[in-house]
């Protein structure tokens, strides 16, 4: 795709006084500008409830920038350049007044009449917004138009159904960008350049040479002051649905016939197509639910979940998921995926380990040594990198072969760290490459496969809840998941990468 590396628009973020404005996209847009990737024609408008002039609203971005990012030279420039809007989302009047201001902003900075929608807020105002925006003439442009959206995207497929039909009337799929955060991270991108550019990787990369894979994302932090939407989310759908999937998307596909976002979305697309179903009596052997119990993370005591502002003291709400999933296709038939994710887990750690089966015969039997299985293991978060665990000759002995690693990790290499997420989502969506955003077929199918299992968990209470320990990998059964199979979870802080 061609894109416009330093396209001149206006950025309207819907719930510009809210968390994730704060930490994350101000920050990011400042990093850009630093950077010389916005044009000195960008405008933004910060869209919310509470009235502020612009002078505040600009403090307020100044002060999110500074907690975030040190060197911040340039920051009287760059702030100059935001507005502040105070909005009712159901109020046509407001959207008018919004309407003349993007004007006039158009004129000042030769916008060239491009506008992008950020709705940073809660979901329940998507589909309005949405609709307004069209209804109240400011998707009326002669420059692109963009609408980025936040998670979730609905609760249930039924939900981002009626969400998507919504905002379909105002804007077409190819101008809606989905965000998943997770996309934007260096080293989920970093899948497909591993498995695509390397010629020792991809021969193997199947159902002969697999015998499984790990997806990990666990959490230390609690659900912390999210209950309200937490209690109605749980893991299953504020993670699986959307950030594990698609990491096994990537995983899985085949490789795209070109590197357009639609060749992509369309491989990923088939992975989700040939996931199994697993419904009814099956979620039980497929699918481990837990709930945190208090427990003792950095020394300090933590209370269990159900203990947590706004949760329920009898809530079923799962805050852990580990999943077996099986691709029913000719690369991947018979090699499970295993996945988990948890929140008040011992590490924030996400880490896929790719493990390769064992050699026709081992030759080192005589000293009764097992051989490692070679793992590949791709570190997402907090270290970026690759380890690949190989097994050779022990120092010394002509018999015994060892465990040894050859690491790859990124920080070390480039000496500095590697972009935010947001800041590269930001970027590519100013210059138009979705890529790296949810296509609706994806969140369909993902909902559909999520569906099935939370039908199951909704209607029948999960038995023992809280049923792991604040601080610990999970609860038992999810290792029995794997020991059924004949396998383990390999520990996630083990595999951590060494700096070079
Ligand atoms: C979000 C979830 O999408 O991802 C949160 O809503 C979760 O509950 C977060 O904490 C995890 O993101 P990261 O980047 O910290 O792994």
């Amino acid at each position: 795709m061609k894109t416009n590396e330093k396209p001149a628009g206006l950025i309207m973020i819907f719930g510009a006084t809210g968390d994730l404005a704060k930490r994350k996209l101000f920050p990011s847009l400042y990093r850009l500008y630093k950077k010389g990737r916005l044009s000195d024609r960008f405008a933004v408008v910060g869209v919310a409830r509470r009235p502020l002039s612009n002078d505040e609203f600009q403090a307020s971005v100044k002060a999110s920038v500074e907690s975030a990012i040190k060197d911040n030279g340039e920051l009287e420039d760059f702030i100059s350049h935001f507005y502040y809007h105070s909005h009712d989302v159901t109020d046509s009047s407001s959207y008018l007044e919004l309407k003349s201001m993007a004007e006039e902003l158009d004129t000042h900075y030769s916008l060239e009449g491009n506008r992008i929608f950020y709705l940073a807020m809660a979901p329940e105002f998507f589909g309005t917004i949405a609709e307004h925006l069209k209804a109240d003439g400011l998707t009326d442009v002669d420059g692109f138009k963009r609408l980025v959206i936040e998670k979730p995207f609905g609760h249930d497929l039924e939900s981002a159904k009626q969400l998507n039909k919504q905002i379909r009337k105002a804007f077409s799929e190819n101008e809606i960008y989905r965000i998943d955060h997770y996309l934007g991270k260096e080293m989920v991108q970093n899948i497909e350049v591993i498995r695509f550019a390397n010629a020792i990787f991809e021969p193997l990369w199947n159902n002969r040479y697999i015998s499984n894979i790990q997806v990990t994302s666990s959490e230390v932090l609690g659900v912390e002051e999210r209950g309200r939407y937490y209690e109605k989310s749980g893991a299953l759908r504020d993670m699986v649905q959307n950030h594990m999937l698609q990491m096994v998307a990537l995983l899985a596909m085949e490789p795209p016939i070109r590197l357009t976002t639609d060749e992509i979305r369309s491989e990923k697309v088939k992975v989700l197509r040939a996931m199994r179903p697993i419904e009814g009596d099956q979620v039980r052997d497929y699918f481990v639910r837990g709930q945190y119990g208090k427990g003792h993370l950095n020394g300090q005591e933590v209370p269990a979940y159900n203990q947590e502002p706004m949760v329920d003291e009898q809530s079923n709400t799962e805050t852990y998921v580990a999943g077996k999933l099986m691709i029913d296709n000719f690369r991947w038939a018979g090699v499970p995926i295993y996945i988990r994710t948890g929140k008040r887990m011992a590490a924030k750690s996400t880490k896929i380990v790719i493990q390769f089966k064992d050699i026709p015969m081992n030759l080192y039997y005589q000293t009764e040594q097992t051989l490692n299985p070679n793992l590949l293991v791709i570190h997402i978060q907090p270290e970026e990198g690759i380890t690949l665990y190989l097994n050779a000759q022990k120092s010394g002995q002509n018999i015994e072969a060892t465990p040894v690693k050859l690491n790859f990790a990124n920080k070390g290499i480039d000496d500095m760290n590697t972009p935010e997420a947001y800041e590269r989502l930001l970027y590519d969506c100013m210059r138009g490459d979705a890529t790296n955003f949810t296509h609706w077929d994806e969140v369909a199918l993902s909902w559909s496969f999520v569906d099935k299992i939370s039908d199951v968990w909704e209607n029948t209470r999960a038995e023992g809840f809280p049923n792991y320990e604040s601080g610990s990998m999970g609860p038992k059964e999810a290792d029995r998941l794997l020991e059924k199979d004949g396998f383990f979870w390999w520990p996630v802080t083990d595999l951590d990468v060494e700096q070079c």
